[in-house]
Formats: C-alpha cells, sequence, structure tokens
C-alpha cells in the first residue's frame, strides 16, 4: 500500500481532545457515595495489581477536577473524553441513583462547556459495580438490561450537554481480559464467560442506544473499540494465515459484526464450537444490537502479529493483554502472538504508526459514511523530571512527542486519502492508574507526581496546544 500524502493542515472543524476514564483518575473510591466496583474488588487480590496499587486515590480527579479542567482550557482542547464511573452514580448497578455523583459529572460538564470544550461521555469504561458482578456479571443478560436503564438515567439528566456518547470502550478488554485471561477485573479464567460477555456487551450497547435516544432523540451515539491491526508472522504459511483470521474474527469480527452487520461472522461460531454453542444469543438480539452509529471510536496503540501455536520462542510482551507463547490465547485458540521488531514504548509495545492509517482505511472501504474518531493514541514511557534553571521540574518527553507526531500525521494521511474522521484524543490527559499495570506505567501528556499529586506540563502538553490551537501539525 502505498502512503497517501500528509496535508499540512488538519480540517478547522476536526476535534483535539484528550481522553482518561473514570477509575484511572477519580480516585475518592469510598467518598460521596460512591459503590465498590469490580477494580476496586481487583485490586485487593494479592497479586493481582503491580506494586498493589489501588485507584483509591488515582489523580485525585475528584477533588481536583477544576484545576484539571483549567488545564484543559490551557491547551486548547476542542474537547475532553471522559467517563462515568457506573457505581458513583448507581452505587448497585441496579436500584437508586446517587445525586452527588451524578451532581459530580453535571459540573464537570457545565464546566467544560463553559470553556468551549465539548464533552465526549463514555459510560462503562470497565468499572461494573460489583453488585452486577456477584449476580454474574456480563455473563449474565439482566446486566444489559441494567445497563440500559443507568444509561438512559444518565442521558435524561446530562442530556444535551454531552456532545457524544460512548456506550463501551473497548468491549473486547472487558470480554477477554476481564473473563479469559483474567489479567483485567474480574479477573475470571473462563473461556466461556468471555464469548457470553461479548454478547452481552454488545446487547447492552444496543439497549443503551435505544435508551439514550428514546430519553434525547438528537444524541449522537457512539461506541469505542480496540481493533486488531493483524499481521501473519509467515504470510506465505496457510497455517498463520488462519491464526490471524482466527483472531480477526474473535478481535473484530465480534464487534463489527453484530454492530454494523448484523451478525456474527461464521469463522467466529464455528472457531469457537469447542468452547461455546453461543445459545446466549438469542432470537431479536443482533437487531438489538445493530443501532445505527453516529461515530465510531477507534483506539490505536500498536500491531499484532500472530502465528499458528508452536510453543518456542519470545513472548510477544509482558503486559497480559497478549498471551505468551508458552499458552494459545486463553484457552479459545491455539495462536500464539510474535513479538515484532522494534522501536517498543514501556509497556513493550511496538512503535508503527502506518498501523493506524490502514486501519482507519480499512474502516472506511469496509463502511463507508460512518464516521471515524480516533478515541486514543499515546504511549507510555519512563519519564524523567529534571529541574530547569529556575528551579522547575520539566519531563523532556522527546519520545512521547514523537509518537505522538507521527499517529497524528498517520490521521494526516487517512484523511488526505478520504476517510472521514472527526476527531483525535491523546491518550491521557494525565498519568494515571494503569490497570494492572498500576501507576508504573506513564501514558500522561501531563505529569502527575502521586504523593502530592501536584501536575506538571510535560513537553508532549506544550507540543499538543501548538498542535490543539493551529491545527497544524508542529514539526
Ligand atoms: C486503552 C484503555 O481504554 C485505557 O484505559 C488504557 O489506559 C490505555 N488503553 C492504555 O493501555
Amino acid at each position: 500500500m502505498s502512503t497517501p500524502a500528509i496535508p499540512a493542515d488538519f480540517p478547522a472543524d476536526f476535534l483535539w481532545g484528550t481522553a482518561t476514564a473514570s477509575y484511572q483518575i477519580e480516585g475518592a473510591a469510598a467518598e460521596g457515595g460512591r459503590g465498590p466496583s469490580i477494580w476496586d474488588t481487583l485490586c485487593r487480590v494479592p497479586g493481582a495489581i503491580q506494586g498493589g496499587d489501588t485507584g483509591d486515590v488515582a489523580c485525585d480527579h475528584y477533588h481536583r477536577w477544576r484545576e484539571d479542567v483549567g488545564h484543559l482550557e490551557r491547551l486548547g482542547v476542542g474537547a475532553y473524553r471522559l467517563s462515568i464511573s457506573w457505581s458513583r452514580v448507581q452505587p448497585g448497578g441496579s436500584g437508586p441513583f446517587n445525586p452527588e455523583g451524578v451532581a459530580f459529572y453535571s459540573d464537570l460538564v457545565d464546566a467544560l462547556r463553559e470553556r468551549g470544550i465539548r464533552p465526549y461521555v463514555t459510560l462503562y469504561h470497565w468499572d461494573l459495580p460489583q453488585e452486577l458482578e456477584d449476580a454474574g456479571g456480563w455473563t449474565d443478560r439482566e446486566t444489559a438490561y441494567a445497563f440500559a436503564e443507568y444509561a438512559r438515567h444518565m442521558a435524561g439528566e446530562l442530556g444535551d450537554r454531552v456532545e457524544v456518547w460512548t456506550t463501551l470502550n473497548e468491549p473486547w478488554c472487558s470480554a477477554y481480559l476481564g473473563y479469559a485471561s483474567g489479567v483485567h477485573a474480574p479477573g475470571r479464567t473462563e473461556p466461556a464467560a468471555a464469548l457470553a460477555a461479548v454478547h452481552h456487551l454488545n446487547l447492552a450497547h444496543g439497549l443503551a442506544a435505544r435508551a439514550i435516544r428514546e430519553v434525547l432523540p438528537a444524541a449522537q451515539v457512539s461506541i469505542t473499540l480496540n481493533l486488531h491491526v493483524l499481521r501473519a508472522a509467515d504470510p506465505a504459511s496457510a497455517d498463520d494465515l488462519a491464526a490471524k483470521a482466527q483472531i480477526d474474527a474473535l478481535a473484530n469480527g465480534a464487534f463489527l459484526g453484530p454492530l454494523l452487520d448484523g451478525a456474527y461472522p461464521a469463522g467466529l461460531l464455528d472457531g469457537t464450537a469447542h468452547v461455546s454453542d453461543w445459545s446466549f444469543v438469542r432470537d431479536g438480539d443482533l437487531e438489538l444490537v445493530r443501532q445505527p452509529l453516529d461515530v465510531l471510536g477507534v483506539n490505536y496503540y500498536s500491531t499484532t502479529m500472530v502465528r499458528r501455536f508452536r510453543g518456542e520462542g519470545e513472548p510477544e510482551s509482558a503486559d497480559g493483554h497478549k498471551a505468551s507463547a508458552a499458552s494459545p490465547w486463553v484457552g479459545v485458540t491455539d495462536v500464539e502472538f510474535v513479538r515484532q521488531p522494534g522501536p517498543y514504548t514501556a509497556m513493550g509495545w511496538n512503535i508503527e504508526a502506518g498501523g493506524l492509517t490502514e486501519m482507519l482505511l480499512d474502516l472506511h472501504e469496509r463502511y463507508p459514511g460512518l464516521p471515524l474518531a480516533v478515541t486514543e493514541n499515546g504511549a507510555a514511557f519512563d519519564d524523567e523530571v529534571v529541574t530547569d534553571g529556575e528551579g522547575r521540574p520539566r519531563v523532556h518527553d522527546a519520545r512521547r512527542v514523537a509518537y505522538l507526531h507521527d499517529h497524528v500525521a498517520a490521521v494526516g494521511a487517512a484523511l488526505a486519502a478520504g476517510v472521514d474522521v472527526r476527531g483525535y484524543f491523546a491518550w491521557s490527559l494525565l498519568d494515571n492508574f494503569e490497570w494492572a499495570y498500576g501507576y508504573s506505567k506513564r501514558f500522561g501528556i501531563i505529569r502527575v507526581d502521586y504523593p502530592t499529586g501536584e501536575r506538571t506540563w510535560k513537553d508532549s502538553a506544550l507540543w499538543y496546544r501548538r498542535l490543539a490551537t493551529t491545527g497544524r501539525l508542529p514539526a
């Protein structure tokens, strides 16, 4: 594929934003009437989270949100992607809502709008109320209905102050990391349960999209996926191409299929028949899942290389997002993940900006007319804090600046090729709780000193401000 030209300027209405998620930044886990979520629980399991870290305090955004909105304003971004903690606004996941929790988000959304920053609100970024997990979590169909009622309530509360309603963030992670590999909450390792979770998450999206539009007929509804840009280790090997097709079905088709094509891919059902008969898909479900999408959100970090399981060689990475070379993927396939050439981020993920262009072009070809937004992109690096001549802390994160530059250019290349991309959100506004890695991985363009909560702009924040305020890619 030839690389399309990169335009010097982005369209005037292109949205530049930053993104965060509730459990990763808020803290105040037991304040303001918030109920426990599955992440509060997993964080208490010895060995589950690096360093024994928890989201109890995180970036203390719950108390410092006004300051954080000030940072967004100074960055000059036009949008901010946040998520609502379900158990903060509805502690048990069903039953009564918590006015104090709702007020927190209502005030936040107002403060953003007053500054001309459009709120992109995600309803589910992985922090399921614990009570719902106790009743079966995403393996239970009822969770999808509970989610739709929560979505309906929040649509009524926040109304048209929200620019875009994103139902779910990366349901791939919720299903497979939560229920099969177990590295994410709720930490279960049951492949069949993961497939049931896939379907109930899809159903939750469809029911919630419908509920939101019942309350707000003009609402813009979205979902954010982490689609996998796949490579076969040996493109000449039929086995490796079959491995690629298997992971394509599990990671991409399992969501794109029902959401946009109205069916699960045949290859997915056949390829997992030894694990599940998919009898949890009931008549009428597929019509419910396929609701009109105003925009599809995509998160992009890296590419993925797979091959037929050989049980040899170096593991893909130690990140727990992918299986090690020693174990076929979460008991569902006989595929293994292969480490690719660097450079790598601190997550061990290979850096390949062209994969983002490829993904956007591919979506555009398959779903012409579907607007897209890059709802997350960014990189963790081991930042170093230095002191400048006036004694102020500085972070010269040149590798993050280069990463962002190259990936924004990759979006520019897709735009130049005619893809309808509406916006780009840097992950993340702040260093934050990186799930099973705790606070050891820093993705922020603003540094957080956890003991004090102090925020320091990294060079990448200064760079991003130039991009957001000019719409022109800085050199
Ligand atoms: C995607 C997730 O949505 C986000 O929560 C996470 O921190 C980033 N990827 C980086 O791993």
